[in-house]
């Protein structure tokens, strides 16, 4: 079977006067007018346990939109029960079958399920309608049709056989079930991590993050109105602790799908360890995870450019992107340039506000507790002599969690937001001597754990390829000329290494090979 080409699905602009802005601001006011009641969703049962938490947007945290239901470890391993008995039937279902609910599934969302998973992930995330479009709409339905595509291309790669040999492999799902944990900041990813298990035959207990319910129910929704059997894709919501350790400890459990923090993953990993006697097989672990993403530009760089990559790098979605841009190295020849576009464009953008108001770039970030954290490294900034804020340092959570695009300047290339990943829209920047150009790049390469993103802006071909090879097991995504940021499925498969993650990139045939397990069939004639 040839399989539907796969395309990126274009993104719309929301323009004033748009039937698309006219429609997600309708439903962005119903969700905020009225109330959402989420369950488990468990085998062909909506769980409602009665032990609920509200759900209140990130821009508005007193104003509450609905609730959703938090499982206790019975149900948990009920969804896993429900997982195994619909594991069979699932997984022996010719795979076209599955194919065409994961293509229904994005004809959904690009059509009458669009203005609904952006406008829940505007109130879920706080993301701009831009934002949201490129996430929960684009991205979201690219990974459904390009994984479908490169499911048929593994399905079809086959080994030669010889006179009298027949060799044939079937690309059979892990035996057992695929657990997904995935995080707040893309609604696609969301939906992609136990979709992209799920589509290879596996079934899944699927835990999204407490601060992206809205938008996980979404998902759910778009999945079985497709045509998604009950019990493939189980979820579940409550203490993360308590739902690992019940899921971990089951001797089927055979795959971890997980994007979330290093700290966690690393975790998870070892609990993995710990039960490692009782699992039937050895289970896949696959990751992404945390990020302290660099831009290093050449003297030879043109200013505008490098300036547009940090402010957009480092501030779209709050800079709370895994890939977001947080240190940056600046030549003294034009650091001043570029700093004086920065500025201009942070005093431009400065305001946070509500995704309901469509002028706002900046919007409130996740919750409380990273609020804090960012306030309290800009409270020390303000203290440290070694640096300088030069634009933004504001922070007010009375309404919703808002911080001001913040950026630091500092004369320690080591200073503590240099290296420490904050997940928030605070970037920090250090000026070197032109002509410690190479010595830049180790420093480049020195200063973090992390291996994620990374861009080197320069118009001088050798020092693209000096800045290439120096840097090229510090950055999983590297971009030349560009912020580094963005990845767009079936372009630029996405995924790093060292503390960011197994670098099985999303948006890959070779992150779908982690979800089978190849059965080799010889036959003789
Ligand atoms: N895939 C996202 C990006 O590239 C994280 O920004």
């Amino acid at each position: 079977f040839q399989v539907p080409s796969a395309y990126n699905e274009p993104v719309k602009s929301y323009a004033p006067g748009t039937p698309e802005r006219e429609e997600v601001l309708k439903q962005y006011n119903d969700y905020y007018n009225g109330t959402v009641e989420v369950p488990l969703y468990i085998g062909s049962d909506q769980i409602k346990t009665g032990n609920t938490r509200p759900m209140s947007p990130p821009h508005e945290h007193q104003h509450v939109v609905g609730h959703y239901h938090l499982a206790e470890k019975k149900h948990v391993e009920e969804a896993i029960s429900n997982c195994l008995e619909s594991r069979s039937a699932w997984a022996n279902l010719p795979w076209e079958q599955r194919a065409a609910i994961f293509l229904k599934a994005a004809e959904l969302l690009a059509g009458p399920y669009r203005a609904k998973i952006n406008a829940a992930t505007m109130m879920a995330q706080s993301k701009t309608i831009h934002q949201a479009e490129i996430d929960a709409a684009c991205e979201f339905i690219d990974f459904l049709r390009f994984n479908v595509e490169f499911m048929s291309q593994i399905y079809a790669e086959q080994p030669e056989s010889s006179d009298g040999i027949w060799n044939r492999v079937e690309y059979r799902p892990l035996e057992g079930f695929v657990y997904a944990i995935t995080p707040f900041n893309f609604t696609a990813i969301a939906g992609n991590l136990p979709a992209s298990a799920a589509m290879m035959g596996n079934v899944v207990i699927w835990k999204p993050s407490d601060s992206q319910v809205f938008s996980a129910k979404v998902i759910i929704d778009v999945f079985k109105e497709a045509g998604l059997p009950d019990g493939v894709i189980n979820v579940v919501f409550g203490d993360p602790v308590m739902v690992t350790e019940t899921v971990l400890s089951s001797p089927d459990f055979s795959g971890l799908h997980f994007t979330g923090s290093t700290f966690v993953f690393k975790e998870l990993w070892k609990q993995i360890g710990t039960n490692i006697h009782t699992y039937k097989t050895y289970p896949r672990i696959v990751g992404e995870t945390g990020g302290k993403d660099f831009i290093v530009a050449h003297p030879s760089a043109n200013p505008k450019q490098v300036a547009t990559a940090i402010v957009r790098g480092a501030f779209e979605l709050q800079g709370q992107k895994c890939s977001a841009a947080s240190r940056v190295y600046l030549p003294k020849s034009i650091a001043n340039e570029i700093l004086d576009l920065v500025k201009a464009d942070v005093a431009s953008i400065n305001k946070p506000g509500s995704p309901a108001d469509m002028s706002n770039f900046v919007t409130a970030v996740i919750h409380e507790g990273s609020f804090d954290k960012l306030a309290s490294y800009i409270d020390q900034a303000k203290k440290d002599d070694e640096v300088e804020i030069i634009a933004g340092g504001g922070y007010d959570k009375s309404v919703g969690y808002f911080i001001e695009p913040t950026v630091i300047l500092t004369k320690d290339p080591k200073y503590t937001t240099m290296c420490t990943e904050l997940f928030g829209p605070v970037v920090t920047i250090y000026v070197y001597d032109d002509k410690d150009w190479a010595e830049t790049l180790k420093l480049v390469d020195g200063t973090s754990e992390y291996a994620l993103t990374g861009a080197v802006l320069a118009t001088d071909r050798y020092a693209i390829e000096e800045a290439s090879k120096a840097l090229q097991d510090c950055a999983g995504n590297f971009y030349i000329n560009d912020k580094p940021t963005g990845a767009v499925v079936g372009q630029q498969p996405f995924g790093g290494a060292r503390a960011s993650g197994t670098n099985d990139k999303a948006g890959s045939a070779q992150n779908l090979l982690r979800w089978v397990s190849p059965r080799l069939i010889k036959e003789t004639f």
